[in-house]
């Protein structure tokens, strides 16, 4: 069954929380990325699709294919997408709109489809499932000549994979700002507003920044994405320390690996092979340097969690 109704008021509710389910946890990722549509009627915005009001929509002129294209900036495996149409009136003008999600930002009709809608009743909710279709973008488009789109509301639903530092108690050596450490566990790349969701030092001697899992893991796999708006060399470097003392405040423990780049962006995965350890930490040692971590996620041996285990795998 490809669709699903929603009461508004757990639609509202997965707005703002998320939710957890066997395989991770779901969050929608909406708001992460930057919308676009293919012309502007009035003053009703692409980004009004993302603002958390059903009462104010995007609207294209009417044209042939209208559509409205949202960057995630990074791939993703999206499970769901929520589209809330308008109450004040039209409300079969979304008839026909097709859902894809894929990589093509120029050619949006190249990306699959994900979903058709039928209809959706004025002010509903409805939600598509895209069963982990994978993709930068997530488009809305209507074929068709003489066709106005208007979306009030898109939701994004990813199922994050279960990371063990998510919820954790995070420190670092100095917090510039409001970066805070807490920002790099909070799924969010913070590829738009980097002060508000990635972690950062003080520009320092030897930074570090640190997870206590709260208790000893077997540590597989640790994965760090970069910062994308500026200078990704400041990671360059860092040391990834794995294990149960806090002399040295953990970077005495083990070292997992030595991050020597990661390009501006990109989420790079280092093998621990087993590593037990209570505490995870990244250390830059030298002077005059700066620990900025966009995310930090944490695997456990044993458990390679992907977002596709929830459809049925092992
Ligand atoms: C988009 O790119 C990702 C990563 O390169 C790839 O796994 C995925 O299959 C692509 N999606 C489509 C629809 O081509
Ligand atoms: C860090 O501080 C040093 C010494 O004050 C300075 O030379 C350097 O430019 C600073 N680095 C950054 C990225 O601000």
């Amino acid at each position: 069954m490809k669709m699903m109704v929603f009461y508004k008021s757990l639609s509202l509710l997965l707005g703002f929380f998320s939710v957890q389910t066997k395989a991770g946890r779901e969050v929608n990722i909406a708001t992460w990325g930057t919308p676009v549509q293919s012309t502007l009627a009035y003053n009703w915005y692409a980004q009004n699709a993302l603002d958390g009001l059903s009462s104010t929509c995007t609207h294209t002129d009417a044209q042939s294919d209208p559509w409205w294209k949202l960057d995630l900036l990074k791939t993703y495996s999206v499970n769901s997408v929520t589209i809330t149409n308008r109450l004040d009136c039209c409300s079969t003008r979304i008839n026909g709109a097709e859902i894809r999600i894929g990589n093509n930002s120029l050619d949006v009709f190249s990306n699959p489809v994900c979903a058709v809608v039928s209809s959706i009743p004025a002010g509903a909710t409805y939600s598509y499932s895209c069963r982990g279709m994978e993709g930068r973008y997530v488009i809305v488009n209507i074929p068709g000549t003489s066709k106005v789109l208007t979306l009030c509301e898109v939701g994004v639903y990813v199922i994050f994979p279960g990371n063990l530092a998510t919820g954790r108690t995070i420190t670092q050596s100095s917090t510039i700002g409001t970066w805070l450490g807490q920002q790099a566990i909070d799924f969010n790349p913070g590829f738009i507003q980097p002060s508000s969701s990635c972690s950062s030092t003080d520009n320092q001697t030897n930074p570090w920044w640190r997870v206590d899992l709260s208790s000893v893991y077997r540590v597989s796999r640790v994965v760090i994405t970069n910062r994308l708006d500026c200078c990704p060399e400041q990671i360059d470097g860092a040391e990834i320390h794995i294990g149960n003392s806090l002399e040295n405040n953990g970077n005495n423990n083990p070292i997992c690996a030595v991050i020597s780049s990661i390009p501006a962006g990109v989420s790079s995965t280092y093998t621990c092979n087993g590593m037990d350890g209570r505490y995870v930490s990244l250390f830059i040692p030298g002077d005059s340097k700066i620990l900025t971590l966009c995310e930090v996620e944490v695997y456990e041996e044993g458990k390679a969690w992907t977002s596709r285990e929830d459809n049925g795998g092992g």
